[in-house]
């Protein structure tokens, strides 16, 4: 039985604990730290722990000895070094959000620390657990392409997932989270390398912040969408977002005594999500393409557009017998000679939520890393140091 403690307890957390209802003999919810009262209270109450179970700091759990096996930490980027140093420090094993770290220094010291002391830490990079990528790197190891000449990436961030979270959200300045393509492309690096197994010799950026600057507010806007008069107008505007469409509002925490309706309408008027997306004092990137070469020879590049209603990924595999496209859930491959195409259908996985269960497949093969002393997670802070030094090289 694994003892389990959670780290901040917001959407990624949230996610990660649905495993634990279905494997009540093998993992078990000790503990949770979260500053939010009522995100605090609400997964207090959902898994029946304790008051004193609960933390609203993340040093009063740490300075508690022996409170639990394992972590998992989902808290903001800017906490997940010091909170994965601790948590090794204790010998509690680790399951980490990506990005891990602040900087490639701390990365390699995370690793580095994990190894002195013999902790498992494991990184959510749920891109490897997906059933489609997952066939992907079969069909690429089977050799369906021959030799790899060439990767073309797209990562479709979508317009209101770009507002949200690297606009109006808390991934909107660099130094308080990380630059947009680590945050949001760190995992798309990382399973195109272990997907293609090439290896990344040298690396080119360009990108920036041009558009949501307040420079290109519309004119006669104000610095809330909720009294502009050019709203109606606006395709960003945070009121056609949260309340016509309802689109990114699972996440606000509804206090007791409030609706969720006058939850949002409180946050247009008073809230960092209400407020004019020219205005919002953010400097990370809106667009962003990184071009690699491998030391096989492979040209890699890999493009974050943030300018479309698309979300999900597009990839182009290039090689010297055939070609593969993988379009959102489907694969496709045709070879040079012939011309053959063969199909491999994922499109069912869409409507299956939770990544297509591989946000809970993460946790379970953790924790079996965790009760298993001769094996680690399947994905180790060691294997996500490249994809971090790519992108922290990237900028
Ligand atoms: N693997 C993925 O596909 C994926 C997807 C989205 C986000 N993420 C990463 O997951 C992490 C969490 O993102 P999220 O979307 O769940 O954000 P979130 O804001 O929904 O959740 C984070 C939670 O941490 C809490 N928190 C704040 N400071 C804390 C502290 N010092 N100690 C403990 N908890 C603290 C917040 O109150 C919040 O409840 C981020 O690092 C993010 O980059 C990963």
């Amino acid at each position: 039985m694994v003892r389990l403690a959670a780290i901040g307890v917001g959407n990624r957390s949230g996610k990660y604990l649905r495993y634990l209802p279905g494997h009540p003999d093998s993992v078990r919810l000790v503990a949770i730290v979260e500053p939010d009262a009522v995100r605090r209270e609400a997964c207090r109450k959902l898994y029946g722990l304790p008051q004193e179970a609960c933390y609203a700091d993340a040093d009063a759990f740490f300075a508690e000895p022996d409170r639990c096996d394992a972590v998992i930490i989902a808290s903001p980027d800017k906490d997940h070094f010091a909170q994965a140093m601790q948590a090794i420090d204790r010998g509690y094993h680790v399951l980490l959000e990506k990005p891990v770290a602040q900087s490639y220094q701390e990365c390699e010291a995370l690793k580095r620390e994990a190894g002195q002391k013999g902790v498992k830490v494991g990184v959510c990079y749920v891109m490897r657990f997906m059933p489609v990528y997952r066939q992907v790197k079969a069909l690429l190891d089977a050799g369906a392409i021959g030799r790899i000449t060439g990767v073309v990436h797209q990562e479709f961030v979508g317009i209101d997932r770009m507002l949200h979270t690297y606009v109006r959200g808390y991934w909107n300045k660099a130094v308080e989270s990380n630059p947009s393509f680590l945050s949001k492309c760190c995992h798309d690096v990382d399973a195109l390398l272990w997907m293609t197994g090439l290896h990344i010799e040298a690396v080119q950026s360009v990108g920036g912040l041009e558009w949501y600057r307040p420079e290109n507010a519309p004119q006669g806007s104000t610095d809330r969408c909720v009294d502009c008069p050019v709203e109606q107008k606006c395709a960003y505007s945070a009121v056609d977002m949260y309340l016509r469409r309802g689109v990114w509002t699972d996440n606000f925490p509804i206090p007791e005594g409030m609706t969720k309706q006058e939850v949002l309408e409180q946050e247009m008027r008073q809230g960092r999500y209400g407020r004019c997306a020219f205005r919002c004092g953010n400097d990370v990137a809106d667009r962003q393409v990184v071009t690699m070469k491998s030391r096989e020879g492979a040209l890699v590049s890999v493009e974050m557009n943030t300018f479309t209603r698309r979300e999900g990924r597009k990839t182009v595999f290039s090689g010297t017998e055939g070609e593969m496209t993988v379009d959102g859930w489907m694969i496709e491959v045709r070879d040079h000679r012939g011309g053959t195409l063969r199909r491999y259908d994922y499109r069912s996985d869409a409507q299956r939520p939770l990544h297509a269960n591989a946000d809970l497949d993460i946790v379970g093969d953790f924790i079996e890393a965790v009760a298993d002393p001769t094996r680690q997670p399947a994905v180790t802070i060691a294997d996500a140091l490249e994809s971090h030094r790519i992108c922290f090289l990237a900028g």
